[in-house]
């Protein structure tokens, strides 16, 4: 159905990180769902390895969204109830939060494994010192969290879906 907000679109830059974000994520998970389970003295190779670059890469874009979500020309608002436009913007802003906490909190507990990571040749600073009880600690916190910014995920994905299929009201592509 055509109407005010089917045309006032996420701009084509936001659109891109969005769905970027999405296919990086979800290579995540399938990484940390199936890398080894790290243990003390083990080395970063293989998946555990690819899981660190591409959780940096998620902070990289993640870091770039925020920008641009600062400077970018904000879409028209959707015309809904308070309550569910307020749940939506609570859920956006967790995810942004979560995506930027949540990985930092791995990068953390990697570098007190001393664990030195690097993106596209760039020596990438430690986060804790090696050993750390906080880093280790945060190891944990990490792969809580991953679970909680799953349900979130859900949550978002399945407001989605009900703006698109039950109230058909073009809010789906405001980001296709
Ligand atoms: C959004 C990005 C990320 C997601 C969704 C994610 C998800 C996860 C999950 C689910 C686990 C638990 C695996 C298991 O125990 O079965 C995990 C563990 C881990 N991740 Fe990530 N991760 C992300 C980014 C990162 C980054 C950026 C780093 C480091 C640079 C990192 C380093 C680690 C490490 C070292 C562990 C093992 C923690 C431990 O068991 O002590 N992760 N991650
Ligand atoms: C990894 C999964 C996802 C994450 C982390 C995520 C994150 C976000 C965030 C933070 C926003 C706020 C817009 C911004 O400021 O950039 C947003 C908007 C949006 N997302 Fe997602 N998204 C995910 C998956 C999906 C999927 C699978 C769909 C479609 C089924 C979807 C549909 C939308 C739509 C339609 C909007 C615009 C909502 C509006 O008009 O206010 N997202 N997403």
């Amino acid at each position: 159905m055509a109407n005010a907000f089917s045309v006032s679109k996420y701009d084509p830059f936001a659109r891109l990180l969005h769905w970027l974000i999405v296919a990086l994520l979800a290579a995540q998970y399938v990484v940390a769902w199936t890398m080894p389970e790290i243990h003390r003295g083990m080395q970063p190779v293989g998946l555990i390895a690819i899981h660190l670059t591409l959780g940096v890469s998620i902070i990289a874009v993640m870091v770039v969204r925020l920008l641009w979500r600062f400077v970018r020309k904000e879409p028209g608002v959707v015309e809904s109830s308070a309550l569910t436009r307020g749940v939506a913007y609570l859920t956006h802003v967790l995810l942004y939060v979560l995506l930027i906490v949540q990985p930092l909190m791995g990068w953390a507990n990697a570098s007190s494994r001393g664990w030195r990571l690097a993106f596209f040749g760039v020596d990438l600073p430690a986060l804790s010192p090696t050993g750390s009880g906080l880093g280790h600690a945060l190891g944990d916190v990490h792969g809580a969290l991953a679970w909680v910014m799953l349900g979130l995920i859900g949550l978002h994905v399945a407001g989605a879906l009900y703006h698109h299929l039950v109230l058909r009201d073009g809010v789906l592509r405001r980001m296709a």
